[in-house]
């Protein structure tokens, strides 16, 4: 008998986890058995890592620590190779720094450091800014914060940057995280699951919304203008970057923990202000247009808004969401390793049959 196909795997349960719930209906995100809202804004970025992967990934006494000499180790293996990746974007040059970390070799903590220091390396050299190394002392918020900028942040900025990568750290069977699994699966390694999620990730379609949804609110410019750009928009089949998701079927709970971080920052007010109008505008237009399908804003849109408040350019956005992502990613395969099979589905095949010869 032939199996039944769900396009894009829709509804297909493909692993067992117990790292991470995506309640679609409810809205609700759970980590290791607590809701999002309870770690993201409460507590540092290593002791999420410590929550999510406990039991399941070594965890060393001080993660701190260990992951401020991960930086300092994978700064000095991925500063010569800058020169040779001149002229690619800063997801390539993330994705090329973390194919050089050894797949037996590197430990989770390093892998996890090494993310970080790649995403904040290929940030300032697809500029061609100079970079400065880590800084063993610092949470790894508050560093990658600094060598992504070339200055500290303040409290506050610490603070929101901090929420983001906690809040997005982990995410059930997303398509990255999937990437990562199918890769652990095989046995292949840690870092080639880690390359393989960064790659999955950089579509627009998954991590690369949140500079788009920047675009659209630049073009849209004014409240005014929102709804005529977006039913436009809509009229030429374009997607509205920041809205929609295989498995919310209402507001990202993501969507929430970062508009709260993000107005905390100084001097965005107008910003928010705007984007909140061409929020309620695009969710107005949907809903008429696409009554079929229950389209909600999700994590990017104000993701967008929070790592442009910090400073951090534009094409800067996928790397940091890889660098917290990696913390996931290096959850999931090793679970994948330690109990899963070799995941591989079959395709119905329906293409010609060979003629018999005549
Ligand atoms: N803007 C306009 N229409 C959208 C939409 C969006 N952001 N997201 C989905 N739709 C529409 C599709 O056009 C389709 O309509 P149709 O049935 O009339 O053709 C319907 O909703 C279902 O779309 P589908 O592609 O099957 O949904 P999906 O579950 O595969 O897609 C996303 C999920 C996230 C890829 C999709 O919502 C999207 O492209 N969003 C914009 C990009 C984004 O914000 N990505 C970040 C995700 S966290």
């Amino acid at each position: 008998m032939e199996a039944s196909m769900a396009d894009g795997l829709e509804n297909v349960i493909a692993a067992e986890t117990i790292l991470s719930h995506v309640d679609g209906e409810a809205g609700r995100l759970i980590l290791r058995g607590r809701d999002l809202e309870t770690l993201a804004g409460k507590v540092s970025f290593e002791d999420a890592v410590g929550v999510l992967w406990d039991g399941i990934v070594p965890v060393p006494a001080d993660l701190r620590d260990a992951l401020g000499k991960g930086r300092i180790r994978a700064f000095a293996r991925f500063a010569p190779m800058l020169p040779a990746l001149a002229g690619l974007g800063a997801v390539e040059t993330m994705r090329a720094l973390l194919a050089a970390m050894p797949d037996g070799a590197s430990e989770p903590v390093l892998l996890l450091g090494a993310a970080g220091v790649a995403a904040a390396m290929a940030i300032r050299a697809e500029k061609h800014r100079e970079i400065a190394p880590p800084d063993l002392t610092a949470g790894h918020a508050a560093d990658l914060l600094r060598m992504i900028r070339h200055r500290p942040g303040d409290a506050t900025e610490i603070k929101a940057f901090e929420t983001y990568l906690v809040t997005v750290m982990d995410h059930g069977l997303n398509a990255s995280t999937f990437a990562a699994r199918v890769v652990a699966s095989t046995a292949a390694g840690l870092s080639s699951a880690v390359v393989a999620g960064l790659c999955a990730l950089k579509g627009p379609l998954h991590g690369g919304a949140p500079g788009p949804v920047l675009d659209m609110l630049d073009a849209i410019g004014t409240a005014a203008n929102a709804e005529r750009w977006i039913g436009a928009a809509l009229d030429r089949g374009e997607r509205l970057m920041g809205f929609g998701h295989r498995v919310y079927r209402v507001r990202d709970p993501r969507a929430d923990v970062l508009k709260a971080a993000v107005s905390g920052l100084r001097h965005r007010s107008e910003r928010i202000r705007l984007a909140e109008a061409v929020e309620a505008a695009a969710l107005r237009a949907l809903q008429a247009r696409k009554a079929h399908r229950r389209l909600d804003t999700n994590v990017e849109y104000y993701t967008a808004l929070l790592l442009e408040a910090l400073d951090i350019p534009r094409h800067g956005f996928t790397p940091v969401f890889g660098a917290a992502r990696a913390a996931g990613w290096i959850a999931h395969a090793h679970e994948q390793e330690s109990g899963g099979r070799l995941i591989r589905p079959q395709s119905r095949y329906i293409g010609p049959m060979p003629t018999e010869a005549a």
